[in-house]
């Protein structure tokens, strides 16, 4: 988004994102005070998150990725075998990729990347043409307007559709539910699910992995403040608030919030919102839902699939499971 200086009027964003402004007064005007997670990840935020995918606290790209190759054949064969394969939330199409390699599927399957970045999109045709003889097509839009894509353009043939990296873990359970629903409903009998969840661990891991040592999941959270700065022309004082991350385990979720360190009086200008946080007070940025096993068999099979096969890595726990449309 670009902003340009208006005359008489404060620096305001030349195009307001009025999707952005009328969510985040939403949000802010919770109780307790929330800001919708998807808006992490602007162009900083989306670096920082491939950063904390390289730490060494933050396993799931890594057990995700050693499940992805150990299993490759399995999940793009079948009889028939994959026509398509679609990932929603492809990023840097690196699971993708590897996930083709390995398995080297025979049909040559057209892939489909659903994400909302251009330039993510971008990156991850590259690394994929460079492993995949197959038709390539990309789709710059949201889960949802992807998912609907794929339901109208299907021809004849196996979707084999990726949710992976746990972003299931990001919805509450309501949505989670909903939204494989509705997954299903675009799909049809035989097409496939590759699902890629977190599981419950020891909480001083998970403390650690939201909470690393080098800061970069701080910046991470901090740079969504930065973002409505920017893009809202709002006054965030970044020194006035701290990240903090908790396991609430009667809701099996790690959560992430920004605490206000002091009494501060925001002004968002592009959303029409004034607030007064008090010392303390927190802004919930993100839940991380983590799973079991069973919890997610029992998932799956409520929203219209049947678990055709289930991994788990051996070295942090984590779950990559194909289920098939009923
Ligand atoms: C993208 N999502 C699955 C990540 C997660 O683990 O919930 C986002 C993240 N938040 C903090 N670290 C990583």
């Amino acid at each position: 988004m670009t902003a340009t200086a208006r005359a008489g009027a404060p620096f305001l964003p030349a195009e307001t994102d009025h999707d952005l402004a009328a969510d985040v007064r939403e949000a802010l005007t919770r109780h307790p005070r929330q800001l919708p997670s998807r808006y992490l990840y602007d162009a900083l935020g989306s670096a920082l998150f491939d950063a904390i995918c390289e730490l060494p606290w933050y396993p799931i790209t890594r057990a995700e990725t050693r499940l992805l190759t150990a299993h490759a054949r399995e999940i793009v064969s079948g009889r028939p075998a994959p026509a398509r394969i679609v990932e929603l939330g492809a990023g840097n199409g690196a699971k993708m990729a590897a996930l083709l390699e390995a398995g080297r599927p025979v049909s040559r399957p057209a892939v489909h990347l659903v994400d909302v970045s251009p330039a993510a999109l971008a990156t991850a045709a590259r690394s994929i043409a460079a492993v995949s003889a197959g038709p390539i097509h990309s789709h710059q839009t949201t889960y949802d307007a992807g998912l609907a894509e794929i339901g109208a353009t299907r021809g004849d043939g196996r979707t084999l559709v990726l949710f992976l990296g746990s972003n299931l873990g990001n919805f509450d359970p309501d949505a989670a539910r909903a939204f494989l629903r509705d997954m299903r409903s675009a799909l049809t009998t035989g097409d496939r699910l590759l699902l890629g969840v977190d599981l419950v661990k020891p909480e001083r891991d998970l403390l650690l992995a939201y909470d690393d040592p080098l800061g970069v999941t701080s910046a991470f959270n901090l740079n969504l403040l930065v973002r409505l700065n920017r893009d809202l022309a709002a006054n965030f004082d970044l020194r006035g608030f701290v990240h903090r991350a908790f396991w609430n385990a009667a809701a099996s979720r790690v959560e992430m919030h920004l605490v206000s360190t002091a009494e501060q009086h925001i002004s968002i200008t592009g959303a029409s919102l004034a607030l007064t946080l008090r010392p303390g007070e927190s802004i919930w940025t993100e839940s991380s839902y983590k799973y079991t096993r069973d919890g997610i068999t029992t998932l799956l099979t409520g929203c219209g699939f049947g678990v055709r096969a289930q991994w788990i890595d051996g070295t942090s726990p984590f779950a990559l499971t194909l289920a098939e449309c009923g």
